[in-house]
Order: structure tokens, then C-alpha cells, then sequence
């Protein structure tokens, strides 16, 4: 055994009796060991290995079709008290969810081999990390938690005889003696994500795919660390993190919660069109927040790799997304070319004449499905992203000037508004909606609610989780960063998106900047602050003048139409629901009412 703490010895012994593998492994996290599982998933049909000489040591996999997403309905939240989970979460009795999951694992794992891999979230060493020991029969999971998280022995002589959190999983396939692997074992019929907050344990039941099995990333670095940043006073959050340079050498750091593939990678490494500025990463999908001793805020980035949104990533779009992954790779759900390499829609404006697409049949540009799923993913070490931040890993975290909250939203919302202050910015988070993806089970395009991004990931009840953020706006001393609503997805009468995006969002960030050295100026609207038509440079844009006022529009009818809804939603929390926040709305209501009047 590589370590001696007491309380992972006697987890794993009693996870060997319950799931009742053919062999345990502990693993170390060494490369010879990513070979192994590459060779094993080679070896039973999982992966194949991609041309060595044009994507060097990387794997192409196919999961199933009924296995491509999270799936936020088989996703629970199992508090002892049903109102701490809140209307927004699927609740079950602890007591009966275990008694269900003590039958579903009770011989989960024969036939399989049981790895177990200590993992850390954050630098190692540092004071906002964590860590959390998962056990899976899944050799994919063990490839894929190599690059997204620090495993093995370094976390073990960390951990020493410290404490954990425990995370099972498995793809709940067991094997009879004899039976022959599928390709992608999973059970789909019987999936469970359970998380227990007081206990803060983790279980996963039947699925093989992303944050379904990756248990560092959803289920511990935002729904179980969410509960623990809430008992601790600090924040776990959706969030991209990312470093801005002016043409002065000055530099920010900015995080930015949007909802699922809503554009966190794609911000958190752009190529600024505008010249001077600089963009660098720390992080894309999720931010830990503390408070320093100068009551700055604090953040780090948990993982170590990006498990990113493949189709529409292009060498135009998100040219740092595509160098990171050049190499030591692993693609799931794209297509494969026949020359050994991966595509995706939106790779190449012309598509390859032939493709084996992701469901392995063959597809010409003729076919009339996409080559990828929507959802197709590349998991890539961050420290192969060409604008990694020198101090992606400082264990100190690095001290946030601004909070973006944004999503997809065809209209009402303008390109960007600056919160009055911290509680108007919380309120702002709250009211967040965004247009579904594919990144989980659902309709796609349909509007939804999804406050702070944070609606399938908050490990608590949603209203305390907006009190817990208005505490620490409350905390003595504290320097908050200002916050900010964007939308880049405002389209217009032809069903246009009205903004470029991508590098041009660099013309926002850069009024971001501005605004929090004091140097950008701002006009007071009823929804907030907002730049003035000079304050944001649109030299050398293609865009029409109609356009442009409208992304600027503040749609005072549209505003006032959504109130109710958001009443609506506030009240489904019952008396959870901060009043804080209902004096936003009242006050909100004011000031649309008032510039009604002054208009008519
Ligand atoms: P998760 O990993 O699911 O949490 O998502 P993410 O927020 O990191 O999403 P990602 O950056 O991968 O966004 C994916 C989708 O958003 C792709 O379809 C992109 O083409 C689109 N997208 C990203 N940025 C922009 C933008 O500025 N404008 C427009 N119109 N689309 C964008
Ligand atoms: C998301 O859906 O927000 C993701 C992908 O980042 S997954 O890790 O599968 O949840
Ligand atoms: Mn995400």
C-alpha cells in the first residue's frame, strides 16, 4: 500500500467487499501508468490511438449514444433535510439512497479492476486546494483524471493522515466469468449521481462519461465544495479565470461564470483582436475564491486540463484551444478521419470528403447527422496551452478585480452592464437565463433560469447559496471585485448573433479593465452601469449602425415583462430567498418605471 492513513485503508477494504472487483490497483500517476490504461482501452475496443506523427501520444474514444452528456435528472443532492437541497435540486433521503446504491455497487465491480486515485484539486500545497480520493473501474476515468487533476503519490504524501473526500464510481457493468467488455460498458438504466454534503461523499452509478465520472470536476470542485465554501466562507464557482494585460504592462485577473457551452473556454484563452491587449489563462470551467488578508478575493483553478467543447473550436476561433491539444490527448464523440487524425464540425470550413462519424459510421459532407455530437469533447493538460498564465499555479491563487456573469440570450440583455454594487451584482448573478446546450440531457434552445451558472452544480439550496454570496459582500474589510452582465449572443430581427464574439470580446473586457482602474467612463441606466456609445473601441467592425444601438439598447418593456417571471422564480423559494434580493427587484422596478415615464 503506498500510504498508511487509517480512513483510506479501511474505505477501500470495504469498497473491495462491496463492489467486489477482480484486482485493486493504486495508482501512482506516473506516464508509464497513462500508457497502461491507453493500452488497455486500445485493447478492448475503448480507444484508438491516433496517428502518431500528427496528434503524438493521443487517444480517440467512442462512448455511446445513450452516454454522451451529464444528466442532471439522475443528478441528487441527498441532505438529511429535503429544503436544504432546495426546489432546484433532485432530493432523496440519505438513509434511502444509500440502502438503493448499497444494492446497485454490491458486486458493481467483478470482472473489473478497481483503481484508486488520489487526487489533488488545486496546486499542491495550496491553502485553497483540496483533496478527494475516487475509486472507478473505468480505466478512461483513470486516463482522464491524469490530465485533468494532480493524482497519485505526490497527493498521497500530502494527504499523509488527513482527511478526504470519498468518491466511488463506477460504470455498473460487472462481467461474468468469460463475458466479453462493450466497448463503452456503462448501465444507462440505472444512473446515479449522488452527492451527500453533510458527509461530503460522492457516488456514481452507470455512467462513463465526463462529469458523470470525473468526480473531481462537477460533483466535488462545485457541488461539494459549494457546501463546504458555504460552512468555510469562501466560493466555489463555475467560472473561467483569466489574466489581462493593457498595452501599459498593467494586468487584471477577471472570472466569468456562463453556463455550459456558453463560452468559458472560449474567453478564458482568446486572441484579443484589439492591439496591446494580452489574454492569459488560469482556468476555464471552474474558480475556488477565498479571502486574502488585504480582503481581496483570492482564486484558483482546481484542475489541471480542460475537458472542452470540441465542435466550433478552430484554429480561427480558439487557436490556443487547438495548440493545447496537439499532443497528449484524449477526444470522445468527435469524428475520426481516415487518415488517423479527429475532426469536429466547425474544425475546417471544408469538411473531409470521408469521416468515420461519432456513432462509427461512415459520413461524407452528403450525410444528413453531424460527423460529431454536439457535446464531443477534447481533454487536453492546461499546461499545453500556449497562453497558460505563468502563475496558473501560484498555490496564493491570484487576486480577482472583476466577476462576468453571462449566457445565451437571444434578446432583452445588452453586451454588457456594470452592477451598482456588490448586492445589485449578486442579484444580477440570480437572474441569469440561458438558451439550454448540449452539454446536458434536455431541450435544446429552450430559455431557462440557470443563476450564476451554477443551476445543475449548487450542492445546496440555491436561495442560501445567494445568501452565502451576499455574506461576503458583508465581510469587514473586504476589496470586492466589481461585476459585470454580458452577452455576446443578442441577435437581431434576422436571427443574427449582432456581436462577432470571440477575439472581438476583447473590446469589452478592455472597457472592463478601464472601468475597474478608473480610467473607462459610464452612463447610469435603470439596469446598471453601461459604457458610453465612444467608451468602447469599435474601429475596423463590420457591424451596421442598427445593430450596433441595439446591442446597446436597454429594452425597458422587455426588463419589465421579465419581472414577473423573476418574481415567480424568487418565490418558488419560499422563505429561503434573501430579501436582499426583493429589494433589487423593487428597487429595479423603480427605475425602469421612472424612465418609462420620462420617455413617454
Ligand atoms: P462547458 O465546458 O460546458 O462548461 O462550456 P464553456 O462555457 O467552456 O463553453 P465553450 O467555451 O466551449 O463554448 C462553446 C460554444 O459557445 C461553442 O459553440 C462556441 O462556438 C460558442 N461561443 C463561444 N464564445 C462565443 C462568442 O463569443 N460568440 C458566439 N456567438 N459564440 C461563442
Ligand atoms: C459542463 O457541462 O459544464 C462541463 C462538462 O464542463 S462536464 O464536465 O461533463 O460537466
Ligand atoms: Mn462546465
Amino acid at each position: 500500500m503506498p500510504t498508511s492513513n487509517k480512513k483510506l485503508l479501511a474505505w477501500v477494504n470495504d469498497l473491495v467487499d462491496l463492489c467486489q472487483p477482480d484486482a485493486v490497483v493504486w495508482c501512482d500517476g506516473s506516464k508509464q501508468e497513462w500508457e497502461t490504461m491507453c493500452q488497455i482501452m486500445v485493447n478492448t475496443g475503448t480507444a484508438k490511438k491516433l496517428d502518431e506523427n500528427k496528434r503524438p501520444n493521443s487517444y480517440y474514444v467512442r462512448s455511446v449514444p445513450e452516454d454522451v452528456a451529464r444528466v442532471e435528472d439522475r443528478t441528487f443532492i441527498c441532505s438529511e433535510k429535503q429544503e436544504d437541497a432546495g426546489p432546484t435540486n433532485n432530493w432523496c433521503d440519505p438513509a434511502e439512497m444509500r440502502e438503493t446504491l448499497n444494492g446497485l455497487f454490491n458486486g458493481c465491480m467483478k470482472g473489473r479492476t478497481m483503481y484508486v486515485i488520489p487526487f489533488n484539486m488545486g496546486p499542491i500545497g495550496s491553502d485553497i486546494s483540496q483533496i478527494g480520493v475516487e475509486v472507478s473501474d473505468s480505466p478512461y476515468v483513470v486516463a482522464s483524471m491524469h490530465i485533468m487533476a494532480r493524482v497519485g503519490n505526490a497527493v498521497l504524501e500530502t494527504l499523509g493522515n488527513d482527511d478526504f473526500v470519498p468518491c466511488v464510481h463506477t460504470v455498473g457493468a460487472p462481467l461474468e466469468p468469460g463475458q466479453q467488455d462493450a466497448p463503452w460498458p456503462c448501465n444507462p438504466d440505472n444512473r446515479y449521481i449522488v452527492h451527500y454534503p453533510e458527509t461530503r461523499e460522492i457516488w456514481s452509478h452507470g455512467s462513463g462519461y465526463g462529469g458523470n465520472a470525473l468526480l473531481g470536476k462537477k460533483c466535488f470542485a462545485l457541488r461539494i465544495a459549494s457546501s463546504m465554501g458555504r460552512e468555510e466562507g469562501w466560493l466555489a464557482e463555475h467560472m473561467l479565470i483569466m489574466k489581462l494585460t493593457n498595452p501599459e504592462g498593467e494586468t487584471q485577473y477577471v472570472a466569468g461564470a456562463f453556463p455550459s457551452a456558453c463560452g468559458k473556454t472560449n474567453l478564458a484563452m482568446i486572441t484579443p483582436s484589439l492591439p496591446g491587449w494580452k489574454v492569459e489563462t488560469i482556468g476555464d470551467d471552474i474558480c475556488w475564491m477565498k479571502f486574502g488578508e488585504d480582503g481581496q478575493l483570492y482564486a484558483i483553478n482546481p484542475e489541471a486540463g480542460f475537458f472542452g467543447v470540441a465542435p466550433g473550436t478552430s484554429m480561427a476561433s480558439n487557436a490556443n484551444a487547438m495548440l493545447s491539444m496537439t499532443k497528449n490527448s484524449i477526444f470522445t464523440n468527435v469524428a475520426e478521419t481516415d487518415d488517423g487524425d479527429v475532426w469536429w464540425e466547425g474544425m475546417t470550413e471544408t469538411p473531409p470528403a470521408h469521416l468515420i462519424d461519432w456513432k462509427g459510421n461512415d459520413w461524407t459532407p452528403d450525410s444528413d447527422t453531424p460527423a460529431a455530437h454536439p457535446n464531443a469533447r477534447f481533454t487536453a493538460p492546461a499546461e499545453q496551452c500556449p497562453v497558460i498564465a505563468d502563475e496558473w499555479q501560484d498555490p496564493e491563487g491570484v487576486p480577482i478585480s472583476a466577476i462576468l456573469f453571462g449566457g445565451r440570450r437571444a434578446s432583452v440583455v445588452p453586451l454588457v452592464t456594470e452592477a451598482l454594487d456588490w448586492n445589485h451584482g449578486t442579484f444580477m448573478g440570480t437572474i441569469i437565463a440561458s438558451e439550454m446546450t448540449a452539454a446536458a440531457f434536455g431541450t435544446i434552445g429552450k430559455l431557462r433560469r440557470d443563476p450564476m451558472a451554477m443551476l445543475p452544480f449548487c450542492g445546496y439550496n440555491m436561495a442560501d447559496y445567494w445568501g452565502h454570496w451576499l455574506k461576503m459582500g458583508h465581510k469587514q474589510g473586504a476589496k470586492l471585485p466589481k461585476v459585470f452582465y454580458v452577452n455576446w449572443f443578442r441577435k437581431n430581427d434576422a436571427g443574427k448573433f449582432m456581436w462577432p464574439g470571440f477575439g472581438e470580446n476583447s473590446r469589452v473586457l478592455k472597457w472592463i479593465f478601464e472601468r475597474c482602474n478608473g480610467k473607462a467612463e459610464a452612463l447610469a441606466t435603470p439596469i446598471g452601469m453601461m459604457p458610453t456609445l465612444e467608451a468602447i473601441d469599435m474601429d475596423g467592425l463590420d457591424i451596421n449602425e442598427t445593430d450596433k444601438a441595439n446591442l446597446f439598447r436597454v429594452d425597458i418593456e422587455g426588463w419589465l415583462q421579465e419581472l414577473p417571471s423573476i418574481k415567480d422564480y424568487y418565490e418558488s423559494f419560499g422563505s429561503h430567498l434573501p430579501e436582499e434580493l426583493w429589494q433589487q427587484i423593487a428597487e429595479l422596478k423603480k427605475r425602469l418605471e421612472s424612465e418609462q415615464q420620462a420617455v413617454a
